[in-house]
């Protein structure tokens, strides 16, 4: 079944009089449990693409259908919601919340679903223990190399326990080797049935996915 499904998917852009067509006409299903990539140039479309699939941006028209719901019409606030429930977001700058510990920022999204506190860090503990950073939950980021820092971010994305996990550029700010590791935790989380779209400029990192679609000037190639 796809899990994501959009057809015929245009996005402009206006500035003044100028209008440019950032993504043109992508048809592009994902499964449950497939891991993909999405590569391409600077300025090809990758996160007007990403912002698209994770409701955070809607596109100028075409069909999106989000397991099996027509999301294309949907309210901001009906999104913001749907956003919570289904999709953990992981981006290049790893975006934590500084002078607080990882466990907190982990549980951070929880208290948006309304979950106890209790709760809430009993499953921040277990989604770092999932990274392998449960010694470091009482750090604060600036404590923390940057693999650290995106390990304790794709942590903040499992606690909800996402349909689909939206990554943009995850080792676009690190080093080879923290890359490599940030690849090993997507691998795994392939393993377990997880749905994965990644965005990456590095073919090296997009060969990790089984699958991967070349965006060139907006369209997929
Ligand atoms: N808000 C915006 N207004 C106008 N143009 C934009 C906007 N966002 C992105 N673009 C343009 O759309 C193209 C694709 O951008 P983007 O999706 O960020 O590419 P990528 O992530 O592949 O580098 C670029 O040419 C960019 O300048
Ligand atoms: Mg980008």
């Amino acid at each position: 079944m796809s899990l994501v499904k959009l057809s015929k998917i245009n996005k402009t852009y206006q500035s003044g009089e100028v209008t440019f067509q950032a993504l043109k006409n992508i048809n592009l299903e994902v499964k449950k449990g497939e891991f993909i990539a999405i590569i391409g140039a600077s300025g090809s479309g990758k996160s007007t693409l990403m912002n698209i699939i994770g409701l955070l941006d809607h596109p100028t028209d075409g069909l999106y259908e989000l397991d099996s719901q027509n999301v294309s019409f949907l309210k901001e606030d009906s999104k913001a919601k749907l956003r919570n429930q289904k999709i953990g977001f992981v981006f290049q700058s790893f975006n934590l919340l500084p002078r607080t510990s990882a466990l907190e920022n982990v549980a951070l999204p929880l208290i948006y679903a309304g979950v106890s506190k209790a709760e809430r860090l009993l499953k921040a503990k277990e989604a770092l223990k999932q990274v392998g950073l449960a010694e470091k939950s009482q750090s604060h980021p600036n404590q923390l190399s940057g693999g650290q820092q995106q390990r304790v971010a794709i942590a903040r994305a499992l606690v909800i326990q996402p349909d689909i996990f939206l990554a943009d550029e995850p080792t676009g700010n690190l080093d080879t080797k923290s890359g490599e590791e940030i690849m090993r935790i997507f691998e795994q989380l392939h393993k377990e049935g997880k749905t994965i779209i990644m965005i990456t400029h590095e073919m090296g990192i997009a060969k990790h996915a089984k699958r991967i679609i070349r965006l060139k000037d907006g369209e997929i190639i």
